[in-house]
């Protein structure tokens, strides 16, 4: 009986929005913020690089968001916010000392344990940089356990790079090879331009030794899974990140369902060996 009791605890938990306060907003780019929260008992959210949380708004909705941020001892979070709708409208207009409602952390998440030891190249297109933000700081945090870091990252224009500091940081501090790609000429840039795939034949890999972790647009997935495999890497070092509209976030409503997997639960990270036979569905 008290089990029972227990388990119907946890399920309605799954639910129940945790409050949670904005302690600082850093705008990224015109469409993109970052807005860092804690929990006002200075609870750990938990989670693990790759997760997502569901944030409620009161009167408003609730969207899933990735967690950009590694596990820290201040216990704080970041989501960075594309402004799209009406939450995610709501969400740019928040302040520090704001309260929103946390459902989560949420999914599988990458998992870090398993790359210790090799090479990664981390591939990031656009706004699918977010989720990879926790992978690599949780890298930079765990530098000794890696081996060889590339991270590659394209975006539209100059004025759409997110994390501009950081990535300077990455690159000069954290030991990781950091190239960056805009898709076409801008008065404004003098490095590399031409779409993401164009930064792979300089790439040197040792297939064996090396996991590519991918998250962009749609689009996207196709082509740089084609240069993953033409540098000889088996599909299931190739890790990716899928996103899906989602509701309950939790495995119960069927909204995220990509034929027999619930990318809520699943994933949403998968190894591309586990979803090319669903590939057309995606
Ligand atoms: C696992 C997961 C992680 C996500 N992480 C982030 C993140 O870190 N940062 C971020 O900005 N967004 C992220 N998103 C997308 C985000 O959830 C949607 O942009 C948000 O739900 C839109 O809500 P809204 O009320 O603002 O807009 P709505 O009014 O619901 O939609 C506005 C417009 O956006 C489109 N849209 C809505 N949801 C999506 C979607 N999932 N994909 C593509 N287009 C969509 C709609 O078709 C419509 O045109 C994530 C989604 C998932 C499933
Ligand atoms: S969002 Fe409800 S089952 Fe995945």
């Amino acid at each position: 009986m008290a089990l029972e009791l227990c388990q119907c605890d946890m399920e309605s938990d799954l639910y129940v929005p945790r409050p949670a306060q904005v302690v600082a907003v850093e705008p990224q780019t015109p469409m993109e913020t970052l807005v860092r929260f804690k929990f006002p008992d200075g609870a750990d959210l938990g989670h693990k690089p790759g997760q997502f949380v569901q944030i409620f708004i009161p009167g408003i909705g609730e969207a899933p968001i990735s967690v950009c941020s590694a596990p820290n001892a201040e216990c704080t979070f970041d989501l960075t916010v594309r402004k799209l709708g009406d939450v995610t409208g709501a969400l740019h207009r928040l302040q520090p000392g704001d309260t929103v409602g946390i459902r989560g952390p949420f999914g599988n998440g990458f998992d870090m344990e398993a790359l210790q030891g090799y090479d990664l190249v981390i591939v990031g297109g656009g706004i699918g940089l977010v989720p990879l933000r926790s992978v690599i700081q949780y890298v930079a945090d765990h530098r000794a356990d890696y081996a060889n870091v590339h991270l590659l990252y394209g975006f539209k224009s100059p004025v759409e790079q997110m994390y501009v500091d950081e990535l300077a940081q990455w690159q000069a501090d954290c030991d990781m090879d950091v190239r960056l790609t805009i898709d076409k000429p801008h008065d404004a840039w003098d490095g590399h331009v031409g779409v993401i795939t164009t930064l792979f034949p300089d790439l040197t890999i040792v297939p064996p030794r090396t996991y590519a972790l991918v998250v962009g647009p749609p689009i996207m997935y196709q082509f740089v899974i084609t240069e993953c495999r033409l540098k000889g890497l088996a599909d299931d070092h190739i890790i990716m990140s899928l996103e899906r509209r989602m509701r309950c976030g939790v495995g119960k409503c069927g909204h995220c369902q990509i034929n027999s997997k619930y990318v809520c639960m699943d994933g949403p990270v998968f190894t591309f060996s586990d979803v090319k036979h669903l590939w057309e569905a995606i």
